[in-house]
């Protein structure tokens, strides 16, 4: 029993020592363990007499209560400790970019239609979708291109294989025959954009067979042809970001919009230069008119009621003019070289309040 001031005062020395809860655990085993310091004077007990074991007893059992109790507090103070490094270690700053830093980029296709898109959900447009495999009904017939149409020539259509009732598929050579599915489906007010593929069997030095078009509508009962400009130019200078963009309508034909325009914006080319603003030049961007009433007939519109604008534009050639990309083949070529200079990094995105293009 002469040891136990020693044990004790030991093992408080070395709990108050321990750097770590295994070194402070190691304090525990060889003092309360079962072959521990103090759990041997324990045992000693059963040889005593009656009344030297009170006595001892009594002194043991205190001795243990109070390294056991200095044995808790330590613990709880080096769990806080270690709770605290761990979190400090593990802190992470979300505001740094990823690392490494990801290698992929958005094709200017991709970044132009989410620009696009940006623009006119602004201006209230929803974005709407169609099938690129159609039919006759939804990409020619509803549109006012009737079966002996040479509009049908024009469109140098991809035909799958006939059906038995003499019908076939086609990938849709515009995309207009959103319009139709879109009148269909809904009741006016309308106003959506459809971005998306279209066909068409052509192949050179500025034609794809696979090329992208946004398609606009506006159905309701006012909406005229002053709109329609209104609308192009306020998205032309915001896609563009220039305070100025003249837009020139010109007379044209399209079988589904009555009357008909095709759209141009003003450009200079100084120096060999093309810059999109006022100058001497003008670039074709698109078609436009208001929706024929064959058309609005065909969904089940009353043309003495509704009328309203569509216009269609080529997603390419927007994203050429806007990022200089002088040829239009290698849009298609999958040359990562190519994406790296031309793509754009994956979390830009565009938006009107963050910048379109950063
Ligand atoms: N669909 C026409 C084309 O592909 C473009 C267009 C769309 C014209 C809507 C007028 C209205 O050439």
């Amino acid at each position: 029993m002469q040891d136990l001031d020693r044990i004790r005062s030991e093992a408080l020395a070395e709990i108050a020592a321990s750097q770590s809860l295994e070194q402070l655990d190691a304090v525990r085993v060889a003092a309360l363990g079962k072959k521990g310091s103090i759990t041997g004077l324990m045992k000693s007990l059963g040889a005593m007499s009656a009344e030297d074991r009170k006595a001892a007893g009594a002194m043991l059992n205190a001795a243990r209560d109070e390294v056991s109790a200095a044995l808790d507090t330590a613990k709880a103070v080096l769990e806080a400790g270690a709770l605290d490094s761990r979190l400090a270690r593990e802190r992470i700053d979300v505001t740094l970019s990823a690392r490494p830093e990801t290698q992929g980029r958005i094709h200017p296709i991709s970044q132009v239609m989410d620009e696009m898109s940006a623009i006119f959900a602004q201006m209230g447009f929803e974005v709407a979708e169609g099938p690129d495999i159609e039919d006759d009904f939804h990409n020619f017939t509803a549109l006012n291109i009737p079966q002996e149409h040479p509009a049908r020539q024009m469109h140098d259509t991809f035909y799958f294989g006939e059906k038995a009732d003499g019908s076939r598929h086609l990938l849709r050579t515009h995309t207009s025959p959103v319009q139709i599915r879109t009148m269909v489906a809904n009741k006016p007010p309308i106003r959506i954009i459809a971005p998306g593929r279209t066909y068409r069997c052509d192949s050179d030095m500025t034609h794809t067979p696979m090329f992208h078009q946004i398609e606009g509508l506006v159905i309701d009962k006012t909406t005229h042809m002053g709109h329609l400009k209104g609308c192009l130019m306020e998205f032309v200078t915001t896609f563009f970001e220039v305070d100025e963009v003249p837009v020139r309508f010109r007379p044209s034909f399209f079988p589904f919009t009555e009357p008909s325009a095709e759209v141009d914006i003003g450009c200079s080319r100084e120096g060999g230069e093309l810059k999109i603003g006022p100058g001497k030049g003008w670039l074709e961007i698109g078609g436009s008119g208001m929706v024929h009433p064959n058309v609005l007939r065909a969904c089940g519109l009353d043309p003495e009621v509704y009328q309203g604008f569509a216009f269609g534009m080529g997603v390419e050639r927007m994203a050429m003019l806007k990022y200089g990309i002088p040829d239009l083949r290698t849009f298609f070529d999958s040359d990562l070289r190519w994406l790296k200079h031309y793509g754009f990094v994956p979390f830009d995105v565009p938006t009107l309040s963050g910048g379109l293009t950063r």
